[in-house]
Order: structure tokens, then C-alpha cells, then sequence
């Protein structure tokens, strides 16, 4: 059993920017309050939210007294619980969120905050399952789909896309997802029908639709509305990278009612991915020290599924990925 530590290791920032003004340091940590857990954390995940926010980009965030902490997704293994806490107690294998400040060798959060982690999701896909899957998860629900759909999933192949086109799949849409030819087959072993992006896509989708399209989200944010128009998709049924961005922003809000909401996300998540209604894929494992590397890779645009710190790799030393290679011989 994990002893209740002193201090735990953050990731912070003094001033917006990049992902070189982070920095990884030690602060103390206090033990927990009435109703809250202290989660040793094994892994958390990045989203691009963070690095908006990082950049000083997001209202919401102006008012925020620095240093600021990043990250909102982590899975752990709880080490302490305060007065009044009976759901989880010392040694349980969470899943959990937070406004900011996942990325860290502790957190402590409301124990409402949290969701058991079962055994069969590995720890590398539960530190990334939080905001991707839920705003994945928000929109499915906001729009409806259900079998008779043909939905067209923008960047289907990226973090919250493959999400929700394999939950869109289980929920018996027929589902187009648009990506880079190096991500057919990945896309193709889902059930979801790939579609190159650029110049002739609204004729590409509706050639590998064979039927009216009659959703679309669009993650990656370029021309969507124009194509949704084009290939006849009420606007009703269309959701843009702004409203994407507003679930985000809204899950991050941190009072209760938006922490409740969350994790009742996070619970239904979890149970689609335990029953394999989805599989979280992990195309990038970095050490927590190299937080800004991992950051600099997520914004290439091409990372498949998530990208993940661990707190306790085995070892810093990565092996040339696939994607790599791929760019590299372009
Ligand atoms: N508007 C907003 O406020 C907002 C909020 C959140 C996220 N976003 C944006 O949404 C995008 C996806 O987010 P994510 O978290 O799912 O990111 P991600 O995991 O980084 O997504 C990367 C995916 O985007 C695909 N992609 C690259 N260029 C594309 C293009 N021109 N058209 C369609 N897909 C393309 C890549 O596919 P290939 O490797 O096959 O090319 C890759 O699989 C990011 O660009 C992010 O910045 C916008």
C-alpha cells in the first residue's frame, strides 16, 4: 500500500505560452479535506484544451492566480481519504478529473470527482479517457445517433474522433470518418469507412456513404459548416470545433453541478469501455518529465487516438514510432 506522501511533483506555468513554459515542481500536499481523496497518480492524459488555456486564449481562465497547473484527465490509485468519504477508500483504482492540475504525482479532488476503474482498462487508456470521451460522449447525446444514422466524424483517427465514431458505430450509425491515408487501416478495423480529407471530400463521402449523411461532428475545425451544408446535413444535426470547444470549456468549469455531470460521463464511459463498446488507443506513452515533448507531439495534429503521461515509466527511452517514419518519408 502507497504511503500518504508530503509532497507531491506538479506541472505548472508562470506566464501563457508554449509548452516550454512548463515546468515540473515539488509542492507540499496537504492531507485531504471533508469529502475529498488523494489519488496517486499513474497516468494522465493531454488534450488541446490545455494548451488554449496554456496560451492565455480562454476567459474563463483570465482570473486564475499563477503559478497554473495543467492537465485535467489522470487514473491512480487512491492513498487517502478524508471525513465523510465512504465510495472509495485507501488502495481503489480510480479514474478521475479535475479543472487543472492532473498532471501530477498526486492530486486531490472531490471524491465525486472520481469513477472506479475496472481491471480490464489498462492504465495508459484510463489517464486519457476523461475529456476526450466525455465531450465525445456529450455530443453523441446531444445529437441523437442511433441506428439509421450516417455520421461523417472530422479527424476520426485523432483523440475525441475515435471515440465517438466507435461509440457511434455501437450505438448502430454508419459512420464515415475523414483522416490521412496512413490511418485507413486503423479506421477500417473499427467498422468506420475512411475517407481522405482535402479537395473532393463532400463527393468522396457521399460515394462511400451510399445513403443521405444525416449527422456530422467536426472535430478538426476547417470548412465544416460549408461541408455539412453541402452534403445536406440540417444544421440541427451538425456540430462545429467551437461547440466542441464549448463542452470542453464546460466540463472544466469545476463547480459541483459541472463535476457531477462529468463524472456521470465518466461512469458511462468507463462501462462502454469495459464491454469494449470502444478501445482507447494509446499512440503516445511519455515520461512525465517530458511533459513538453509530449505537448509538442500533440500539436502536430497527427497523434492517433490519445497521448499520455506516465508518472512511472519504466523508462524514458522511446523507440521510433510508425508515424514517425511515416512523416519522416513524406
Ligand atoms: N475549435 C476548438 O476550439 C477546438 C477544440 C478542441 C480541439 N480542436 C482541434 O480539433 C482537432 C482534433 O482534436 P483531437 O483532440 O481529436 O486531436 P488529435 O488527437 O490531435 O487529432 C489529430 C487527428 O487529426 C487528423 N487531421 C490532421 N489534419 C486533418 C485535416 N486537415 N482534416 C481532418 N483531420 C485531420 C489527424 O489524422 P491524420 O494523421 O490521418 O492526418 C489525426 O488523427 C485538433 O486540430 C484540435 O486543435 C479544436
Amino acid at each position: 500500500m502507497t504511503k500518504m506522501p508530503t509532497t507531491t511533483t506538479v506541472v505548472e506555468y508562470d506566464a501563457a505560452g508554449d509548452a516550454s513554459v512548463l515546468t515540473v515542481r515539488t509542492r507540499p500536499l496537504p492531507p485531504p479535506g471533508p469529502g475529498e481523496v488523494t489519488v496517486e497518480v499513474m497516468t494522465a492524459g493531454l488534450n488541446h484544451i490545455d494548451s488554449f488555456i496554456r496560451a492565455g486564449t480562454e476567459s474563463g481562465w483570465a482570473d486564475e492566480p499563477w503559478p497554473r497547473a495543467s492537465g485535467s484527465d489522470f487514473a491512480g490509485i487512491v492513498v487517502a481519504v478524508g471525513a465523510g468519504v465512504s465510495r472509495f477508500g485507501k488502495g481503489a483504482e480510480v479514474i478521475g478529473h479535475v479543472r487543472e492540475g492532473a498532471q501530477a504525482t498526486f492530486v486531490t479532488v472531490p471524491a465525486g470527482a472520481l469513477a472506479t476503474k475496472p481491471r480490464g482498462i489498462t492504465w495508459e487508456q484510463a489517464g486519457g479517457l476523461y475529456l476526450a470521451g466525455a465531450t465525445a460522449l456529450s455530443t453523441l447525446d446531444e445529437l441523437r445517433i442511433g441506428p439509421g444514422d450516417v455520421l461523417v466524424v472530422s479527424a476520426a483517427a485523432g483523440g475525441v474522433g475515435s471515440i465517438e465514431a466507435q461509440i457511434a458505430r455501437h450505438l448502430g450509425a454508419k459512420v464515415i470518418g475523414t483522416c490521412g491515408d496512413r490511418n485507413f487501416d486503423y479506421l477500417r478495423q473499427l467498422g468506420i469507412t475512411p475517407v481522405r480529407y482535402g479537395e473532393g471530400i463532400a463527393k468522396r463521402i457521399r460515394d462511400a456513404a451510399g445513403a443521405p449523411v444525416t449527422a456530422m461532428i467536426d472535430n478538426f475545425g476547417q470548412d465544416g459548416a460549408d461541408l455539412a451544408d453541402e452534403l445536406g446535413v440540417s444544421p440541427s444535426r451538425y456540430r462545429s470545433s467551437a461547440d466542441r470547444r464549448d463542452t470542453e470549456l464546460r466540463l472544466l468549469q469545476g463547480d459541483p453541478p459541472s463535476i457531477a455531470q462529468g463524472t456521470q460521463l465518466l461512469e458511462r464511459l468507463v462501462a462502454l469501455a469495459e464491454r469494449r463498446a470502444f478501445t482507447l488507443l494509446v499512440s503516445g506513452f511519455y515520461a512525465f518529465d517530458d511533459v513538453a515533448e509530449a505537448y509538442d507531439d500533440l500539436a502536430r495534429l497527427h497523434s492517433r487516438g490519445k497521448i499520455i503521461l506516465g508518472m512511472r515509466p519504466v523508462t524514458r527511452v522511446r523507440t521510433l514510432r510508425a508515424r514517425d517514419v511515416f512523416e519522416a518519408a513524406k
